[in-house]
């Protein structure tokens, strides 16, 4: 009994340290597309809102700090029903900066996804970018640095890396196993993880895929992995970064985020994709559907075997002293508690 729960544990920890281990040796690869300094393709940048009033204005100074081609850029705020002034706030912030800003109003709230499809259908870019009001993008040639890997006809979608606003140390060291594992994956072929905070498409694909999945949480995921399906590369590069503000809620926004990546693997795994993705598709599906619940098996094993197994067991506890130890287990249990919400509610 002691040796299966020890192999259990065992198990459930070395899974992601083997994956990551063998990931880490991609990144050493050539990217294998040819990114091309000044390729200024004309751009949507999408900004969908619900409700973001006391951010809207400073995401937009954000994106008007942008160095691009005034000429190629078309931005939209795409609001649901706003209960807080929200479309007002932009507009009147577009008036004050005489800046063309298209406004577009949803009568109700249907979700991002759905949001995202009626500014699709305004969008006069060649490439759509999806922003969240509560990122931001510390480099103003992010837009340029997103064009120039999206000059390669191969790529079909980009994303950025990730640093949390004032997140915090566990956030952070979560983030840093996080980065590299997105770009050795983007290295390999493509990432199924994509960021809301910045995430570029070919406007023809998002077409061809029909438009952004409104029956799943996860749409900008699951976007890139439909992308990725047609044998497009779908990247994250070590050049692009954004912050996101991390709310207050914290871990019920780490649970509806988890939510999101499981209904995106799961809808994956039914999905053809091509053999170069598979690998990464698969232990990443493993990493967030199964491979969590050894946790409590392990557990349950080792406090059935008496007092050996609860000596292993109070060693597990103990270890929670040790910070990226303790990251790790509370991202296990909100995959875990994210499983099971997700059999009453989508959201
Ligand atoms: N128009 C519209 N309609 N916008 C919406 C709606 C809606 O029903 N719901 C949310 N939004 C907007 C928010 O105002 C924000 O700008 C953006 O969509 C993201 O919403 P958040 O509430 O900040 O989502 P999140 O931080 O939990 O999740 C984000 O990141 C995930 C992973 O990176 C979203 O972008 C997810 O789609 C994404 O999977
Ligand atoms: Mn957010």
């Amino acid at each position: 009994m002691i040796e299966a729960a020890a192999a259990l544990a065992a198990a459930h920890f070395a899974a992601p340290l083997a994956y990551y281990l063998y990931a880490r040796r991609w990144l050493r690869r050539p990217w294998g597309v040819e990114p091309r300094e000044g390729h200024t393709p004309t751009i949507t940048i999408i900004i969908p809102t619900y409700n973001e009033a006391p951010l809207i204005e400073a995401k937009l100074d954000d994106i008007a700090r942008q160095d691009y081609p005034p000429d190629k850029l078309q931005i939209i705020v795409v609001d649901s029903a706003s209960t807080d002034g929200t479309p007002e706030k932009a507009e009147r912030w577009a008036r004050q900066r005489q800046a063309p800003l298209e406004v577009l109003r949803e009568p109700q709230r249907n979700g991002k996804a759905h949001a995202l499809n009626l500014a699709l259908k305004h969008a006069r870019g060649d490439i759509v970018v999806i922003t969240d009001a509560d990122s931001h993008w510390p480099d103003p040639q992010t837009l340029r640095k997103a064009a120039r890997w999206l000059a390669d006809p191969s790529v079909g979608a980009v994303t950025c890396l990730k640093r949390p606003a004032g997140g915090g140390g566990v956030e952070a060291a979560y983030r840093d196993y996080y980065n590299v594992l997105r770009l050795a994956e983007s290295k390999k072929w493509a990432t199924p993880i994509f960021h809301g905070e910045l995430a570029a498409f070919r406007k023809e694909l998002l077409e061809k895929i029909g438009g952004f999945p409104t029956h799943l949480g996860a749409d900008d995921s699951h976007t890139a992995v439909l992308i990725a399906a047609f044998g497009y590369r779908a990247i994250a590069p070590e050049d692009l970064h954004c912050v996101e503000l991390v709310p207050r809620q914290y871990w019920r926004w780490r649970i509806r985020r988890a939510q999101h990546l499981i209904q995106n693997f799961a809808a994956s795994l039914r999905l053809k994709t091509p053999s170069r993705f598979r690998p990464v598709l698969y232990a990443e599906a493993y990493l967030h559907l199964v491979n969590p619940w050894l946790l409590p098996a392990a557990l349950a094993t080792a406090l059935a075997a008496g007092p050996p197994g609860w000596a292993l067991a109070a060693l597990g506890l103990a270890l929670l002293a040790h910070k990226p130890y303790r990251t790790w287990i509370a991202m296990q249990m909100y995959l875990m508690i994210a499983a099971l919400r997700n059999l009453w509610t989508k959201e």
